[in-house]
């Protein structure tokens, strides 16, 4: 076997995963997949905006010698430029192309974010649930995981992230709003995070940076305004991307931006370029940090996400099941009706045709998340079987 042990370790971990994944596959071929429910990959149906295919088009019409050669590491200057404007506008605080380096989405982001501020040993503080590759990031870069516990309604316990922090806490890395819960943490939550982070970094001579990863921070709902942690914290670091305000996953654009008035700035920011290049990612995509620049203001259909959300978290309420409303992104974190939530998803899976995670793949066993960035009528086909799963299990419909 020529598979490292550390990485055989991490294959293993999310082994069974795999296998339900594969089983899925296995159901699509058997069954067609047509009569298979996919609600398990955060991979939306919505087609990019009209405004991105225009952009595309007008490169491809009026292409500029050295168009697909490499251009800095940082990326293209006036891509930068143009995020940091639109970063200007959201937080009121300036930033300039200085502060922002284009990244291969927001998994390349941030895994170059945290080599260029971890030493081996290093600590990282995540909030449970977690999003299923944090744990690897953390440890592609030598440091170590400290979980902290949120509370019922999935918001962070900060009584326990300031016991969490030591004088080895280099990152909280947050995601919000976040998968698999859906939750948006408040502009009040942020500013006491702010606080408590400041007063450890005084009590430790230390910096402690939030690394916010926030792709869905623009597919937010109920009016609620994102609370960028820029506006609470100059030692923050966004790591994020347009793979899903922009419907391109798979195009692999996003970008890093560090707060202007961060400790060690230029040196940082000289980190994060090392880093890129040297994890072998050496650019961001040159053609779609092309066709971005000019999208900084544009966002997929919103409240069509917003349509579904209310679609199934009013049909889970429901049936009976207990589970905390999503303010954004496209993910719902139901409680299971039973303890044991791989069994669970495996009996949905097995007799109902419908896939989903379960909980134990976010830290966090008893739940099982579901997407609902897919078609109303693939949604609506779900319903029956989570129904009768509700019923066999016996759960209580509201009165
Ligand atoms: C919370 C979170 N972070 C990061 C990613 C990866 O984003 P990207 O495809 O831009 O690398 C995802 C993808 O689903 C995600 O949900």
């Amino acid at each position: 076997m020529s598979v490292s042990a550390r990485v055989k370790k991490g294959m293993e971990v999310g082994s069974w995963i795999r296998r339900m994944f594969e089983e899925g596959i296995a159901m699509k071929k058997q069954f067609g997949a047509e009569n298979v429910i996919d609600l398990s990959l955060g991979n939306p149906v919505m087609e990019p905006p009209p405004e991105f295919k225009r952009e595309l088009k007008r490169l491809v019409e009026n292409p500029f010698p050295g168009m697909h050669g490499y251009m800095e590491n940082a990326g293209y200057p006036e891509t930068r430029a143009a995020v940091a404007a639109q970063l200007t506008r959201e937080t009121g605080i300036r930033l300039t192309q200085k502060d922002v380096i284009m990244a291969c989405g927001a998994a390349g982001a941030i895994n170059v974010a945290l080599k260029t501020i971890l030493d081996p040993g290093d600590e990282v503080i995540l909030f449970l649930p977690w999003f299923v590759d944090y744990f690897n990031y953390v440890e592609n870069h030598d440091g170590v995981v400290k979980l902290v516990p949120t509370d019922d309604g999935f918001i962070p316990r900060l009584d326990l992230l300031e016991a969490a922090i030591g004088p080895r806490t280099r990152a909280v890395l947050i995601d919000s709003p976040n998968n698999p819960t859906g939750v948006v943490y408040s502009a009040d939550l942020m500013r006491r995070m702010g606080e408590i982070l400041r007063k450890k970094e005084a009590e430790y001579g230390t910096e402690i940076f939030i690394v916010s990863d926030e792709p869905y921070k623009r597919i937010i709902y109920d009016g609620i305004k994102y609370p960028s942690p820029l506006n609470v914290h100059r030692h923050s670091i966004i790591a994020t991307s347009h793979s899903k305000d922009l419907s391109i996953a798979g195009e692999r654009i996003g970008y890093i931006a560090l707060h202007p008035e961060s400790s060690h700035h230029d040196e940082m920011m000289t980190g994060f370029v090392f880093c890129t290049r040297t994890l072998g990612f050496i650019n961001a995509p040159a053609l779609m940090q092309n066709v971005v620049r000019r999208l900084q203001d544009v966002t997929i259909r919103v409240a069509e996400y917003q349509h579904l959300r209310d679609f199934i978290y009013g049909n889970l309420v429901r049936m009976g099941y207990e589970v905390v409303k999503p303010q954004g992104a496209f993910y719902i974190f139901p409680r299971c009706p039973i303890k044991d939530d791989v069994a669970f998803v495996h009996e949905l899976q097995r007799e109902h045709h419908v896939l989903t995670v379960p909980g134990v793949a976010f830290g966090t066993p008893g739940y099982f998340r579901l997407v609902y960035c897919v078609r109303e009528e693939t949604l609506a086909r779900a319903m029956p079987g989570l129904e009768a799963m509700a019923k066999k299990y016996k759960l209580a419909a509201p009165g």
